[in-house]
């Protein structure tokens, strides 16, 4: 581990080795909840799924006690951006749900984020979901040697915008290692050549965060919650990069993924 400039941490390969075991380790559990997800479901079955099969696993949440965040997994239902709290409340059909997990592994961290279709959707969020998915594909892109932070952010608020919708300003993708949150912030509009250069060995937890509607956003009663101030649809997309002389290599991904991506 060595420390590159604006603070930021810079990983040898045997710790990027250790984060591919968490960012794969979450990613798993990530989509094996959404499998569990459906018309019906309590959102706080999905905890209860993500705390056993953490103990299974022999990691630790990440989230859980961070800051007070009473849960292992982040729920966050169409108008909720993000940072939704798993409860009683039931899933039903036409919701989008926001899938959000951190877990710390061997002392790396984890952290990948999803939003899913409860049985069917309107083509409106439908088409929310295919964008917000696809910011998050350029982002990850943009994550080569010599762009910089900026990069990534301009392509994320450029392909929102240019589909009408917008990229909430609050909440910013990340460094992440042996914390959950390092240097440098990477957010999700701003300006390309502009912020910290990307060099070999940074990791990155890329999160796009786009509306159907305005950017603005209010924190609910729970102090959590974040909700689109307007109500409209909210989609909340993760994965970990490492920046690495063969290009983007996706963490959360598995290798065949990553084999056939190429
Ligand atoms: N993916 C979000 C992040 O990296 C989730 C944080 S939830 C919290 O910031 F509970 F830990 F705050
Ligand atoms: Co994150």
């Amino acid at each position: 581990m060595s420390s590159g400039s604006n603070g930021i941490i810079l990983k040898d390969a045997r710790e990027i080795e250790k984060l591919r075991r968490s960012a794969r380790l979450v990613r798993d559990i990530l989509e094996e909840v959404e499998g569990r997800s459906g018309p019906g479901v309590p959102t706080i079955e999905l905890e209860r799924y993500v705390e056993k099969r953490l103990e299974q696993a022999g990691a630790k949440p990440a989230f859980k006690g961070y800051r007070g965040y009473p849960c292992c997994l982040c729920t966050s239902i169409n108008a909720e951006i993000l940072h939704g709290i798993p409860s009683a409340r039931r899933l039903k059909e036409g919701d989008i749900l926001g899938l959000d997990l951190g877990v710390v592994l061997d002392g790396f961290y984890g952290d990948s984020a999803l939003t899913t279709r409860v049985g069917k959707v309107s083509s409106e969020a439908d088409r929310l979901l295919r964008v917000a998915e696809e910011a998050l594909e350029l982002a990850i892109g943009e994550a080569r040697l010599g762009n910089r932070v900026g990069d990534i952010s301009a392509i994320v608020q450029g392909h929102a915008e240019k589909n009408g919708y917008s990229v909430v300003r609050e909440f910013v993708g990340h460094g992440i290692g042996r914390a959950l949150h390092e240097e440098p912030q990477v957010p999700n509009y701003g300006r390309s050549g502009h912020g910290p250069l990307l060099k070999e060995g940074m990791v990155l937890a890329l999160e796009t965060m786009l509306t159907a509607g305005g950017p603005e956003l209010k924190i609910m009663p729970d102090h959590w919650t974040a909700v689109t101030a307007d109500g409209s649809n909210s989609a909340h997309f993760e994965h970990m990069v490492a920046i690495s002389r063969n290009g983007p290599d996706v963490l959360t991904r598995q290798k065949d993924a990553v084999a056939a991506g190429r």
